[in-house]
């Protein structure tokens, strides 16, 4: 959809201010220029799985799935939680199609194997929303050794999305990143963030730095999926009223308070990016149903030897080896 110059300018406006573009201001206002919501029933017939999605923005997004009739998988840690997300699903949509699963995305090697018996049970998926996230507050490792933000948010899911690429081809691959994400640049030699590497652990920069590689990871997939027909987005869902803001962010929560969005209008580009009929390519960063830039300022900007590494590291890493595709000139990070 092209903009009228006025609208596109207050969009570009709300997006470099944050707080405008960011907070309830941001969707009440592009409603009104946004591409139109996809047709009722879009998804009838299809499956989607959603990673993280017991609470917050995940179960948001289930839940906008649900209402454009695909059959739901849920994943996450803790399998009461699940049902209990699956519970609050039914009842506001008695006959919505949910299924749970209980699965770690942060530990590779059950995430190998989930996404094996997944393709199984269900050899045609429309759509995977990587959306679990955590902002540990110490450095903490993965049993297997990987700092626990770089292994739910890159490693984990780069073992799920090509453990289901034959039940993939021709769907789409939604990465929910942050526009934290901005502040950091592709760090490709510390992608661990050891102490030994880069000084004392920051659990917001920890974060911020997984969620730039996440930018960076969703456009070689982009390339490298797009021979089986996977078209790729990631997307990042503003300021949200979500248990991992109020949780992990107390004192910002608190001052942004009545400005956050509800958890609906976050997770409402990942919804509309699994089931658009509109002809939206593939490999973009999208925010309220817009393509954004991927910098807000030189500084995520690294090099093509950066993004050669980071990538090699993913694939050395997960054991995953992608095709080959986006290796030689891969994107800018
Ligand atoms: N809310 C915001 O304003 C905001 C802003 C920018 C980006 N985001 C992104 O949006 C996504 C969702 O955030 P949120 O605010 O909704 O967070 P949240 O309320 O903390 O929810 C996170 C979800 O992820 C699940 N989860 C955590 N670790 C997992 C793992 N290893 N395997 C499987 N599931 C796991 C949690 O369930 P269990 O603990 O039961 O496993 C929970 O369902 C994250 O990727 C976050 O970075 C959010």
């Amino acid at each position: 959809m092209v903009l009228n110059r006025a609208a596109a300018a207050l969009d570009w406006v709300m997006d470099k201010s944050l707080v405008l573009g960011y907070t309830r201001v941001g969707p009440a206002l592009r409603r009104a220029w946004w591409p139109h919501d996809p047709a009722p029933g879009a998804l009838v017939g299809r499956h989607v799985l959603v990673t993280g999605a017991s609470g917050g923005l995940g179960l948001a997004t289930a839940r906008g799935l649900a209402r454009l009739g695909a059959t739901v998988h849920l994943t996450g840690r803790d399998a009461s939680r699940l049902d209990t997300a699956r519970s609050a699903l039914l009842e506001e949509q008695p006959l919505a199609e949910v299924v749970t699963h209980a699965a770690d995305v942060s530990d590779l090697a059950g995430t190998a194997e989930f996404a094996r018996a997944f393709a199984v049970e269900v050899p045609r998926l429309h759509a995977v929303v990587h959306n679990a996230g955590v902002m540990p507050p110490q450095r903490t490792t993965t049993p297997e050794g990987h700092e626990l933000a770089l292994a739910t948010h890159v490693l984990g899911p780069h073992v799920l999305t090509y453990g289901l690429r034959g039940p993939l081809a021709g769907g789409r691959v939604v990465l929910v990143t942050s526009g934290g994400a901005y502040g950091q640049r592709l760090d490709a030699d510390d992608p661990e963030y050891t102490e030994a590497g880069r000084g004392a652990y920051s659990a917001v920069t920890a974060y911020a730095r997984t969620k730039r590689m996440q930018l960076v990871l969703a456009e070689l997939w982009a390339r490298d999926l797009d021979a089986d027909g996977i078209r790729v987005h990631s997307m990042h869902p503003g300021w949200a009223d979500t248990p991992g803001v109020t949780d992990s962010l107390p004192r910002f929560a608190a001052l942004a308070g009545p400005l956050l969005r509800d958890a609906d209008s976050g997770a409402d580009t990942a919804v509309w990016l699994a089931a658009t009929s509109d002809a939206i390519g593939t490999g973009g960063l999208w925010h309220d149903r817009r393509r954004r830039s991927r910098h807000y300022l030189p500084v995520g900007v690294g090099t093509a030897e950066d993004v050669e590494a980071f990538w090699r590291f993913v694939r050395d890493e997960t054991g995953v080896p992608a095709s080959g595709a986006g290796r030689d000139d891969g994107p800018g990070a």
